[in-house]
C-alpha cells in the first residue's frame, strides 16, 4: 500500500513532488508528507487526511531545494494521524525516510534501539529504518541503508534522504514496486509510473534487493553486498493524459466508459480471424505445456478472483483442463501436491498484489508452471511469471476495478477459445464466436448510452441499507462482483448468492426493506432465474433484474429492469456486468460517498 515518490536533479522538488503525490494518492490516503533538501537542511512537513491537507501546510512554503522524498500512507502500525505520517526521522532529524511495505521484526529491532539510547516518536514500524541507519551514519549514507536493510525483515519500498549528505538519496526496493524516472531535469523514484510518466517515458523497473544511490551524477544500481547490477531501460507507451480524468467527475466512471476500448485493446493483434483462433504472443514459449495442461488453477484476490471464477467457467466448457480457483491468501494454506501437467494462473490488475505474489512463490515451489494475466506492465508479478498476457487496459486509478476486470474477462475468453480448438468447436464456430466478441464493445456502449436510466434506479434505491446479488452460471461471478462494488464504494451491506443457494438460507433475508438484484438474461438458466425472483417477490422483496433487451416477462413481475443486448451465453458476462459497476457508482453517488478513494481501501495491496 502506499505512495512513495523521490525527485533529484535541477528543479525545485516541491511542485514536483506535490504533483506526484496527487497521482499516487490513489495507493494510499490516510496522512502524506514530504521532505526537501534545503541548503544542507531537510525540511519535513506532514499531515494527516488527503494530500489537501499537505498542500494547504505547504501552501507558503517557498523552499527551493532539487532533492526531496514523499509518501502517502495507508496505515499498517499505527492509526493514521500525523506522527504516524511519513518521513520519519532518527534522533537528530538528520535522517529522513518514506517507507512502503512492513518491518515485521520491527518491535525486536526497536526494543535494541531504545537500549542503546534511541527515542522514538511514532508507532509505525518505519521508524526502526530511520533509526537504524543513524546507527551507521558515519559510514556514508548508501553504506549505512544497506546495514540497516541487512538488519530488516519483511517488505520494503524506501527512499531517504539526509542532511548529512546533501545531494543524494537513496532508494531500495524489496516486495514493493519501483520504478525509477530517468529525465532531463532529474531523476525520480516512485512506486507507479503515472507520478512520473509527466517528466519521462524512460523507466527502470527495480528488482528485490536493488539498492540505488541517486547523486547528480546519475544513479548507480547494486545489492546489498555491493554487487553491481544493470536494469534495462525501458520506455512507457501510455500518456498521462490516460491517468487524467479527462473532464469526468471520477476516475471510476471515467474507467467504466473505457470499458469498450479495454475490450478493443485485450484483442488488439490477438485475433487471426481466417483460422478462428487467438494468438496470445506472451504464451508462445509455455504454449506446448499449456496444450498438454491437465490442471489449472487460477489465483486472485477480489475483483480479479471473480474474473478467475468466470474463467473456470469458460475454461471447462470448452476443453477438457480442470479448473481450480483459489483465493490468493488461502492457497498456501491447501497441502498441494502438484503433479506433471499443472499450471498456475495469476490474474492481478497491479501485479504486485502480495496475497498473489505468495502463492505464485509456493507453486513455483512445487514446481507448477507459472503463468501471468496483469495490467501493469514490469510489475512484480509479470516479472516472477513464466510466460504471461498483459492486458493493455491502460492506467486504473479508481481503487475499485471495472475496466481491469472486463479486461481480465476479454482474455480468458482467449486462452479458453485458444485451448478450445485442441479439442471440439469446429472453425464456423470459432469464427462466429469471435466475431460475436468482436461486437461486445459496441454492445458495451449501448448500455454506457442507458446509464440515465440506471441512475434514476440507483436514486430510487439508494436509501436502502442491504443488497442481495444472484446470478447463476456465467453470471454467478459478476452477482459477487456487482455486490463488491457496491459494498466498496457505498458502504452498503451487499451479499451475492448463486441464485440456486437462496433457498438454503439467504432467502430468510428477504422482506420488503431487502432488495435483491438478479442477472437473469435469456440463457439458459433464465427460466430457473425467474423462479427464484418470483420467489423473492412472493416475499415482497424488490428486485432490480438485469435483462436481455425485448424482454417481456422481467418487466412483469420486477420493480425495475436495466436491458443488456442479447449475445452468445457464454459472453453474457462482458455485457451484464457493466450494469452492476454503474449500479454502484450511482448508489455511491447519490449517497455522498468518496467513490475514488472509498474509505479504509487502497488500489494495490502490497501487504498479506
Ligand atoms: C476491486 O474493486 C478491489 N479494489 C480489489 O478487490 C482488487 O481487485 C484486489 O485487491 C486485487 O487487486 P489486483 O487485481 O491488483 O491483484
Ligand atoms: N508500515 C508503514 C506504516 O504503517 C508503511 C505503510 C505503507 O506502506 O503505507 O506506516
Amino acid at each position: 500500500m502506499c505512495g512513495i515518490l523521490a525527485y533529484l536533479g535541477k528543479e525545485p522538488a516541491l511542485p514536483i513532488l506535490l504533483e506526484g503525490l496527487r497521482r499516487l494518492e490513489y495507493r494510499g490516503y490516510d496522512s502524506s508528507g514530504l521532505a526537501v533538501m534545503e541548503d544542507a537542511e531537510v525540511l519535513c512537513r506532514r499531515a494527516p487526511g488527503k494530500i489537501r491537507v499537505l498542500e494547504d501546510r505547504l501552501a507558503d512554503a517557498e523552499w527551493q531545494g532539487s532533492a526531496g522524498i514523499a509518501h502517502t500512507r495507508w496505515a499498517t502500525h499505527g492509526k493514521p494521524s500525523e506522527i504516524n505520517a511519513h518521513p520519519h526521522s532518527d534522533c537528530r532529524e538528520r535522517i529522513f525516510v518514506v517507507h512502503n511495505g512492513i518491518i515485521e521484526n520491527h518491535q525486536a529491532l526497536k526494543e535494541q534501539l531504545q537500549q542503546r539510547g534511541h527515542q522514538f516518536k511514532s508507532e509505525t514500524d518505519t521508524e526502526v529504518l530511520a533509526h537504524l541507519i543513524e546507527e551507521y551514519h558515519q559510514e556514508g549514507l548508501l553504506q549505512a541503508v544497506k546495514e540497516a536493510l541487512l538488519a530488516v525483515q519483511g517488505t520494503y519500498g524506501i527512499a531517504v534522504l539526509s542532511a548529512d549528505h546533501p545531494g543524494k538519496v537513496v532508494i531500495a526496493a524489496k516486495g514493493s514496486p519501483l520504478i525509477l524516472g530517468i529525465g532531463e531535469k532529474g531523476i525520480w523514484a516512485a512506486s507507479d509510473v503515472c507520478a512520473l510518466v509527466s517528466h519521462t517515458r524512460e523507466v527502470v523497473y527495480l528488482h528485490d534487493d536493488d539498492l540505488v544511490l541517486v547523486d547528480s551524477e546519475g544513479y548507480q544500481i547494486s545489492n546489498l553486498h555491493s554487487q553491481d547490477i544493470s536494469r534495462p531501460k525501458r520506455t512507457i507507451d501510455w500518456e498521462i493524459r490516460d491517468a487524467e480524468k479527462q473532464g469526468y467527475p471520477h476516475f471510476m466512471l471515467k474507467e467504466i466508459h473505457e470499458q469498450p476500448q479495454a475490450v478493443r485493446n485485450a484483442m488488439r493483434g490477438r485475433l487471426l480471424q481466417a483460422e478462428g483462433i487467438p494468438k496470445l504472443g506472451g504464451l508462445t514459449d509455455v504454449w506446448k505445456q499449456m496444450v498438454d495442461m491437465e490442471r489449472l488453477f487460477i489465483v486472485s484476490c477480489g475483483t480479479s478472483y471473480y474474473a478467475g471464477l468466470l474463467g473456470r467457467y469458460i475454461i471447462e466448457e470448452s476443453t477438457d483442463i480442470a479448473v481450480e480457483v483459489d483465493l490468493a491468501s488461502e492457497f498456501r494454506y491447501r497441502k498441494l501436491n502438484f503433479k506433471e501437467g499443472t499450471a498456475v494462473l495469476a490474474i492481478s490488475q497491479s501485479g504486485e498484489t502480495a496475497d498473489t505474489l505468495v502463492a505464485i512463490r509456493e507453486a513455483r515451489r512445487k514446481g507448477a508452471l507459472i503463468l501471468g494475466l496483469v495490467n501493469v506492465v514490469g510489475s512484480s508479478i509479470a516479472r516472477e511469471t513464466d510466460a504471461g498476457v498483459y492486458n493493455h487496459a491502460g492506467p486504473e486509478v479508481g481503487v475499485a476495478s471495472t475496466k481491469s476486470f472486463i479486461s481480465q474477462l476479454t482474455i480468458l475468453y482467449l486462452i479458453a477459445l485458444s485451448l478450445a480448438r485442441h479439442q471440439t468447436p469446429s472453425l464456423s464456430e470459432r469464427q462466429s464466436f469471435l466475431r460475436e466478441l468482436i461486437s461486445i464493445p459496441d454492445k458495451i456502449q449501448q448500455i454506457l448510452d442507458g446509464a440515465a436510466h440506471i441512475q434514476s434506479i440507483a436514486r430510487r434505491f439508494s436509501q436502502y441499507r442491504n443488497f442481495l446479488y444472484l446470478g447463476r452460471k456465467f453470471n454467478y461471478p459478476i452477482a459477487l462482483e456487482g455486490a463488491l462494488k457496491l459494498k466498496e464504494i457505498s458502504y452498503l451491506h451487499s451479499e451475492a448468492y448463486a441464485a440456486g443457494e437462496m433457498k438454503h438460507g439467504p432467502i430468510a433475508l428477504i422482506d420488503e426493506d431487502f432488495p435483491s438484484v438478479c442477472l437473469a438474461p435469456r440463457d439458459s438458466s433464465y427460466e430457473k432465474m425467474l423462479s427464484n425472483i418470483q420467489e423473492i417477490k412472493a416475499r415482497n422483496g424488490p428486485v432490480v433484474a438485469v435483462g436481455t433487451e425485448g424482454d417481456r416477462e422481467l418487466p412483469k413481475i420486477c420493480d425495475e429492469v436495466i436491458e443488456v443486448p442479447a449475445t452468445h451465453e457464454i459472453l453474457l458476462p462482458l455485457l451484464t456486468t457493466v450494469p452492476m459497476q454503474l449500479l454502484a457508482y450511482y448508489i455511491a453517488e447519490e449517497r455522498g460517498c468518496e467513490i475514488d478513494q472509498p474509505r479504509n481501501l487502497a488500489k494495490s495491496v502490497t501487504v498479506e
